[in-house]
């Protein structure tokens, strides 16, 4: 059988000056490697991206599981041949808030295998996953960004307002003294909360992730949403100032549109179920860890806080521990629809655990039997290859800025 021609070679300056054309300004330029007869070439494939992330703190949840590692492996499995898929580690990230740092390389290995154990098909070409560390452009485009953002663009992001605990301050005393106990006292509050600069930056670095790659989809739950947004906006300020530089992902509209009931899901704590669910609850009682055993759920899950109303019904506003109980079963197959109207609690919570110990036993099988080299390999590959295609996109923004002629 006759070999088929080798592609031209496609520079790296050809693909710089394409990136904001018209016809490719909803696509992300992307860039695969092929090896052939012992010589790489670039391929240029446009198609649209779609990324997330999840920060490697070795106790990944349920929450993590259904809002953000789910939808980007269903549509990895179902949707491969039309989109690329990027799935990393921000391990930058991990340590925003304070860790064991002698845990972090096990708690990334461990990310990379939950990816797999998930179901990413780890053959297809068009399927990446890396470390963010790996790709120095991460760090490099967040300290660009950083003079493009507002300090009080950022002190208002809540999840940094969470973590400093200003809620502590009531909001009757409105935003503006909860904004002023931070700067009087801003030395406290790292004494207190380990509050750092990180913490405080990191939804640039975010924004960074996400603008390196042109992604328009990106797959996360309720909380990460106003830094999705943010990602919005810095991109738009800087294509309005310096021209067509990053692709601008999708509205959190349109991307609830597109992974329909998945996106933005809010997962709640068993326990407090009007927050939710989180690594970073101190007692993890309120969790269901992707390593708890069947047992371990099955005592949270009948531990689970609900009402006295007396009947289910689906409704976050007066029954939050119901719903999210329900949510939760049709979420690992079960049918909502069947429980809803009963007068017994008992039995949605038996269902419940039921499902959940049926998901964690086989999710824990495909973990351990996840090939570690075919993952190394993928690793090596996709990050030689990330890093091509983020120092385009970085070198065009130098560029702009003025950094390089
Ligand atoms: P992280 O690691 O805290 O959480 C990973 C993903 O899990 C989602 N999630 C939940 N979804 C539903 N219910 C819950 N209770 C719940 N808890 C967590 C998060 O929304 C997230 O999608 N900053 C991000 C990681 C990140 C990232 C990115 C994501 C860094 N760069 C670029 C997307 C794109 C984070 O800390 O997620």
């Amino acid at each position: 059988m006759a070999t088929p021609p080798e592609p031209e070679p496609f520079s790296l300056t050809q693909l710089h000056s394409g990136i904001g054309n018209k016809v490719r300004k909803s696509y992300i330029q992307s860039i695969v490697f092929s090896c052939r007869r012992n010589s790489c070439i670039l391929l240029p494939m446009n198609k649209p991206v779609i990324l997330t992330g999840l920060r490697a703190n070795n106790d990944l949840h349920i929450g993590n599981y259904l809002g953000a590692l789910l939808p980007i492996i269903d549509m990895a499995r179902r949707h491969a041949d039309d989109y690329q898929i990027n799935l990393f580690v921000p391990d930058l990230h991990s340590f925003t808030t304070p860790i064991d740092h002698s845990q972090l390389q096990a708690g990334i290995m461990n990310n990379l295998r939950v990816f797999a154990a998930a179901g990413l098909p780890l053959d297809n070409p068009n399927i990446h996953i890396y470390r963010q560390s790996y790709v120095p452009a991460h760090s490099e485009l967040t300290i660009i960004l950083n003079s493009f953002t507002g300090f009080g663009e950022m002190s208002r992001m809540t999840q940094f307002k969470d973590k400093l605990d200003l809620r502590k301050i009531p909001r009757s005393q409105g935003e503006s003294a909860r904004q002023d106990s931070f700067s009087a006292n801003p030395k406290n509050a790292f004494q207190q909360n380990h509050v750092s600069m990180g913490l405080f930056d990191y939804p640039v670095l975010m924004a960074a992730d996400i603008l390196l790659y042109g992604a328009i989809y990106v797959p996360v739950g309720d909380d990460q949403k106003q830094h999705l947004e943010f990602t919005r906006d810095i991109a738009e300020r800087m294509n309005s100032k310096f021209g067509e530089l990053f692709i601008v992902p999708k509205s959190a509209k349109e991307q609830h549109e597109f992974f329909g009931k998945d996106q933005g899901l809010r997962i709640r704590d068993l326990l407090d179920p009007a927050k939710k669910m989180s690594k970073s609850d101190a007692s993890g009682k309120g969790v269901i860890f992707l390593n708890d055993t069947p047992e371990q759920a099955h005592k949270k899950i009948q531990s689970a806080t609900t009402d006295s109303l007396g009947e289910i019904k689906y409704d976050y506003t007066t029954q939050p521990g119901i719903s999210n109980l329900l949510d939760i079963l049709e979420l690992f197959g079960g049918r909502k629809h069947e429980f809803i109207g009963s007068k017994q609690y008992g039995p949605l919570k038996e269902a419940v655990a039921i499902l959940t110990g049926q998901f964690l036993e086989d999710f824990q099988t495909k973990l351990e039997m996840v090939d570690t080299k075919a993952l190394e390999q993928k690793l090596a590959m996709s990050e030689t290859a990330m890093c091509k295609i983020a120092e385009t996109i970085l070198a065009k923004v130098q560029k702009a800025v003025g950094l390089r002629t």
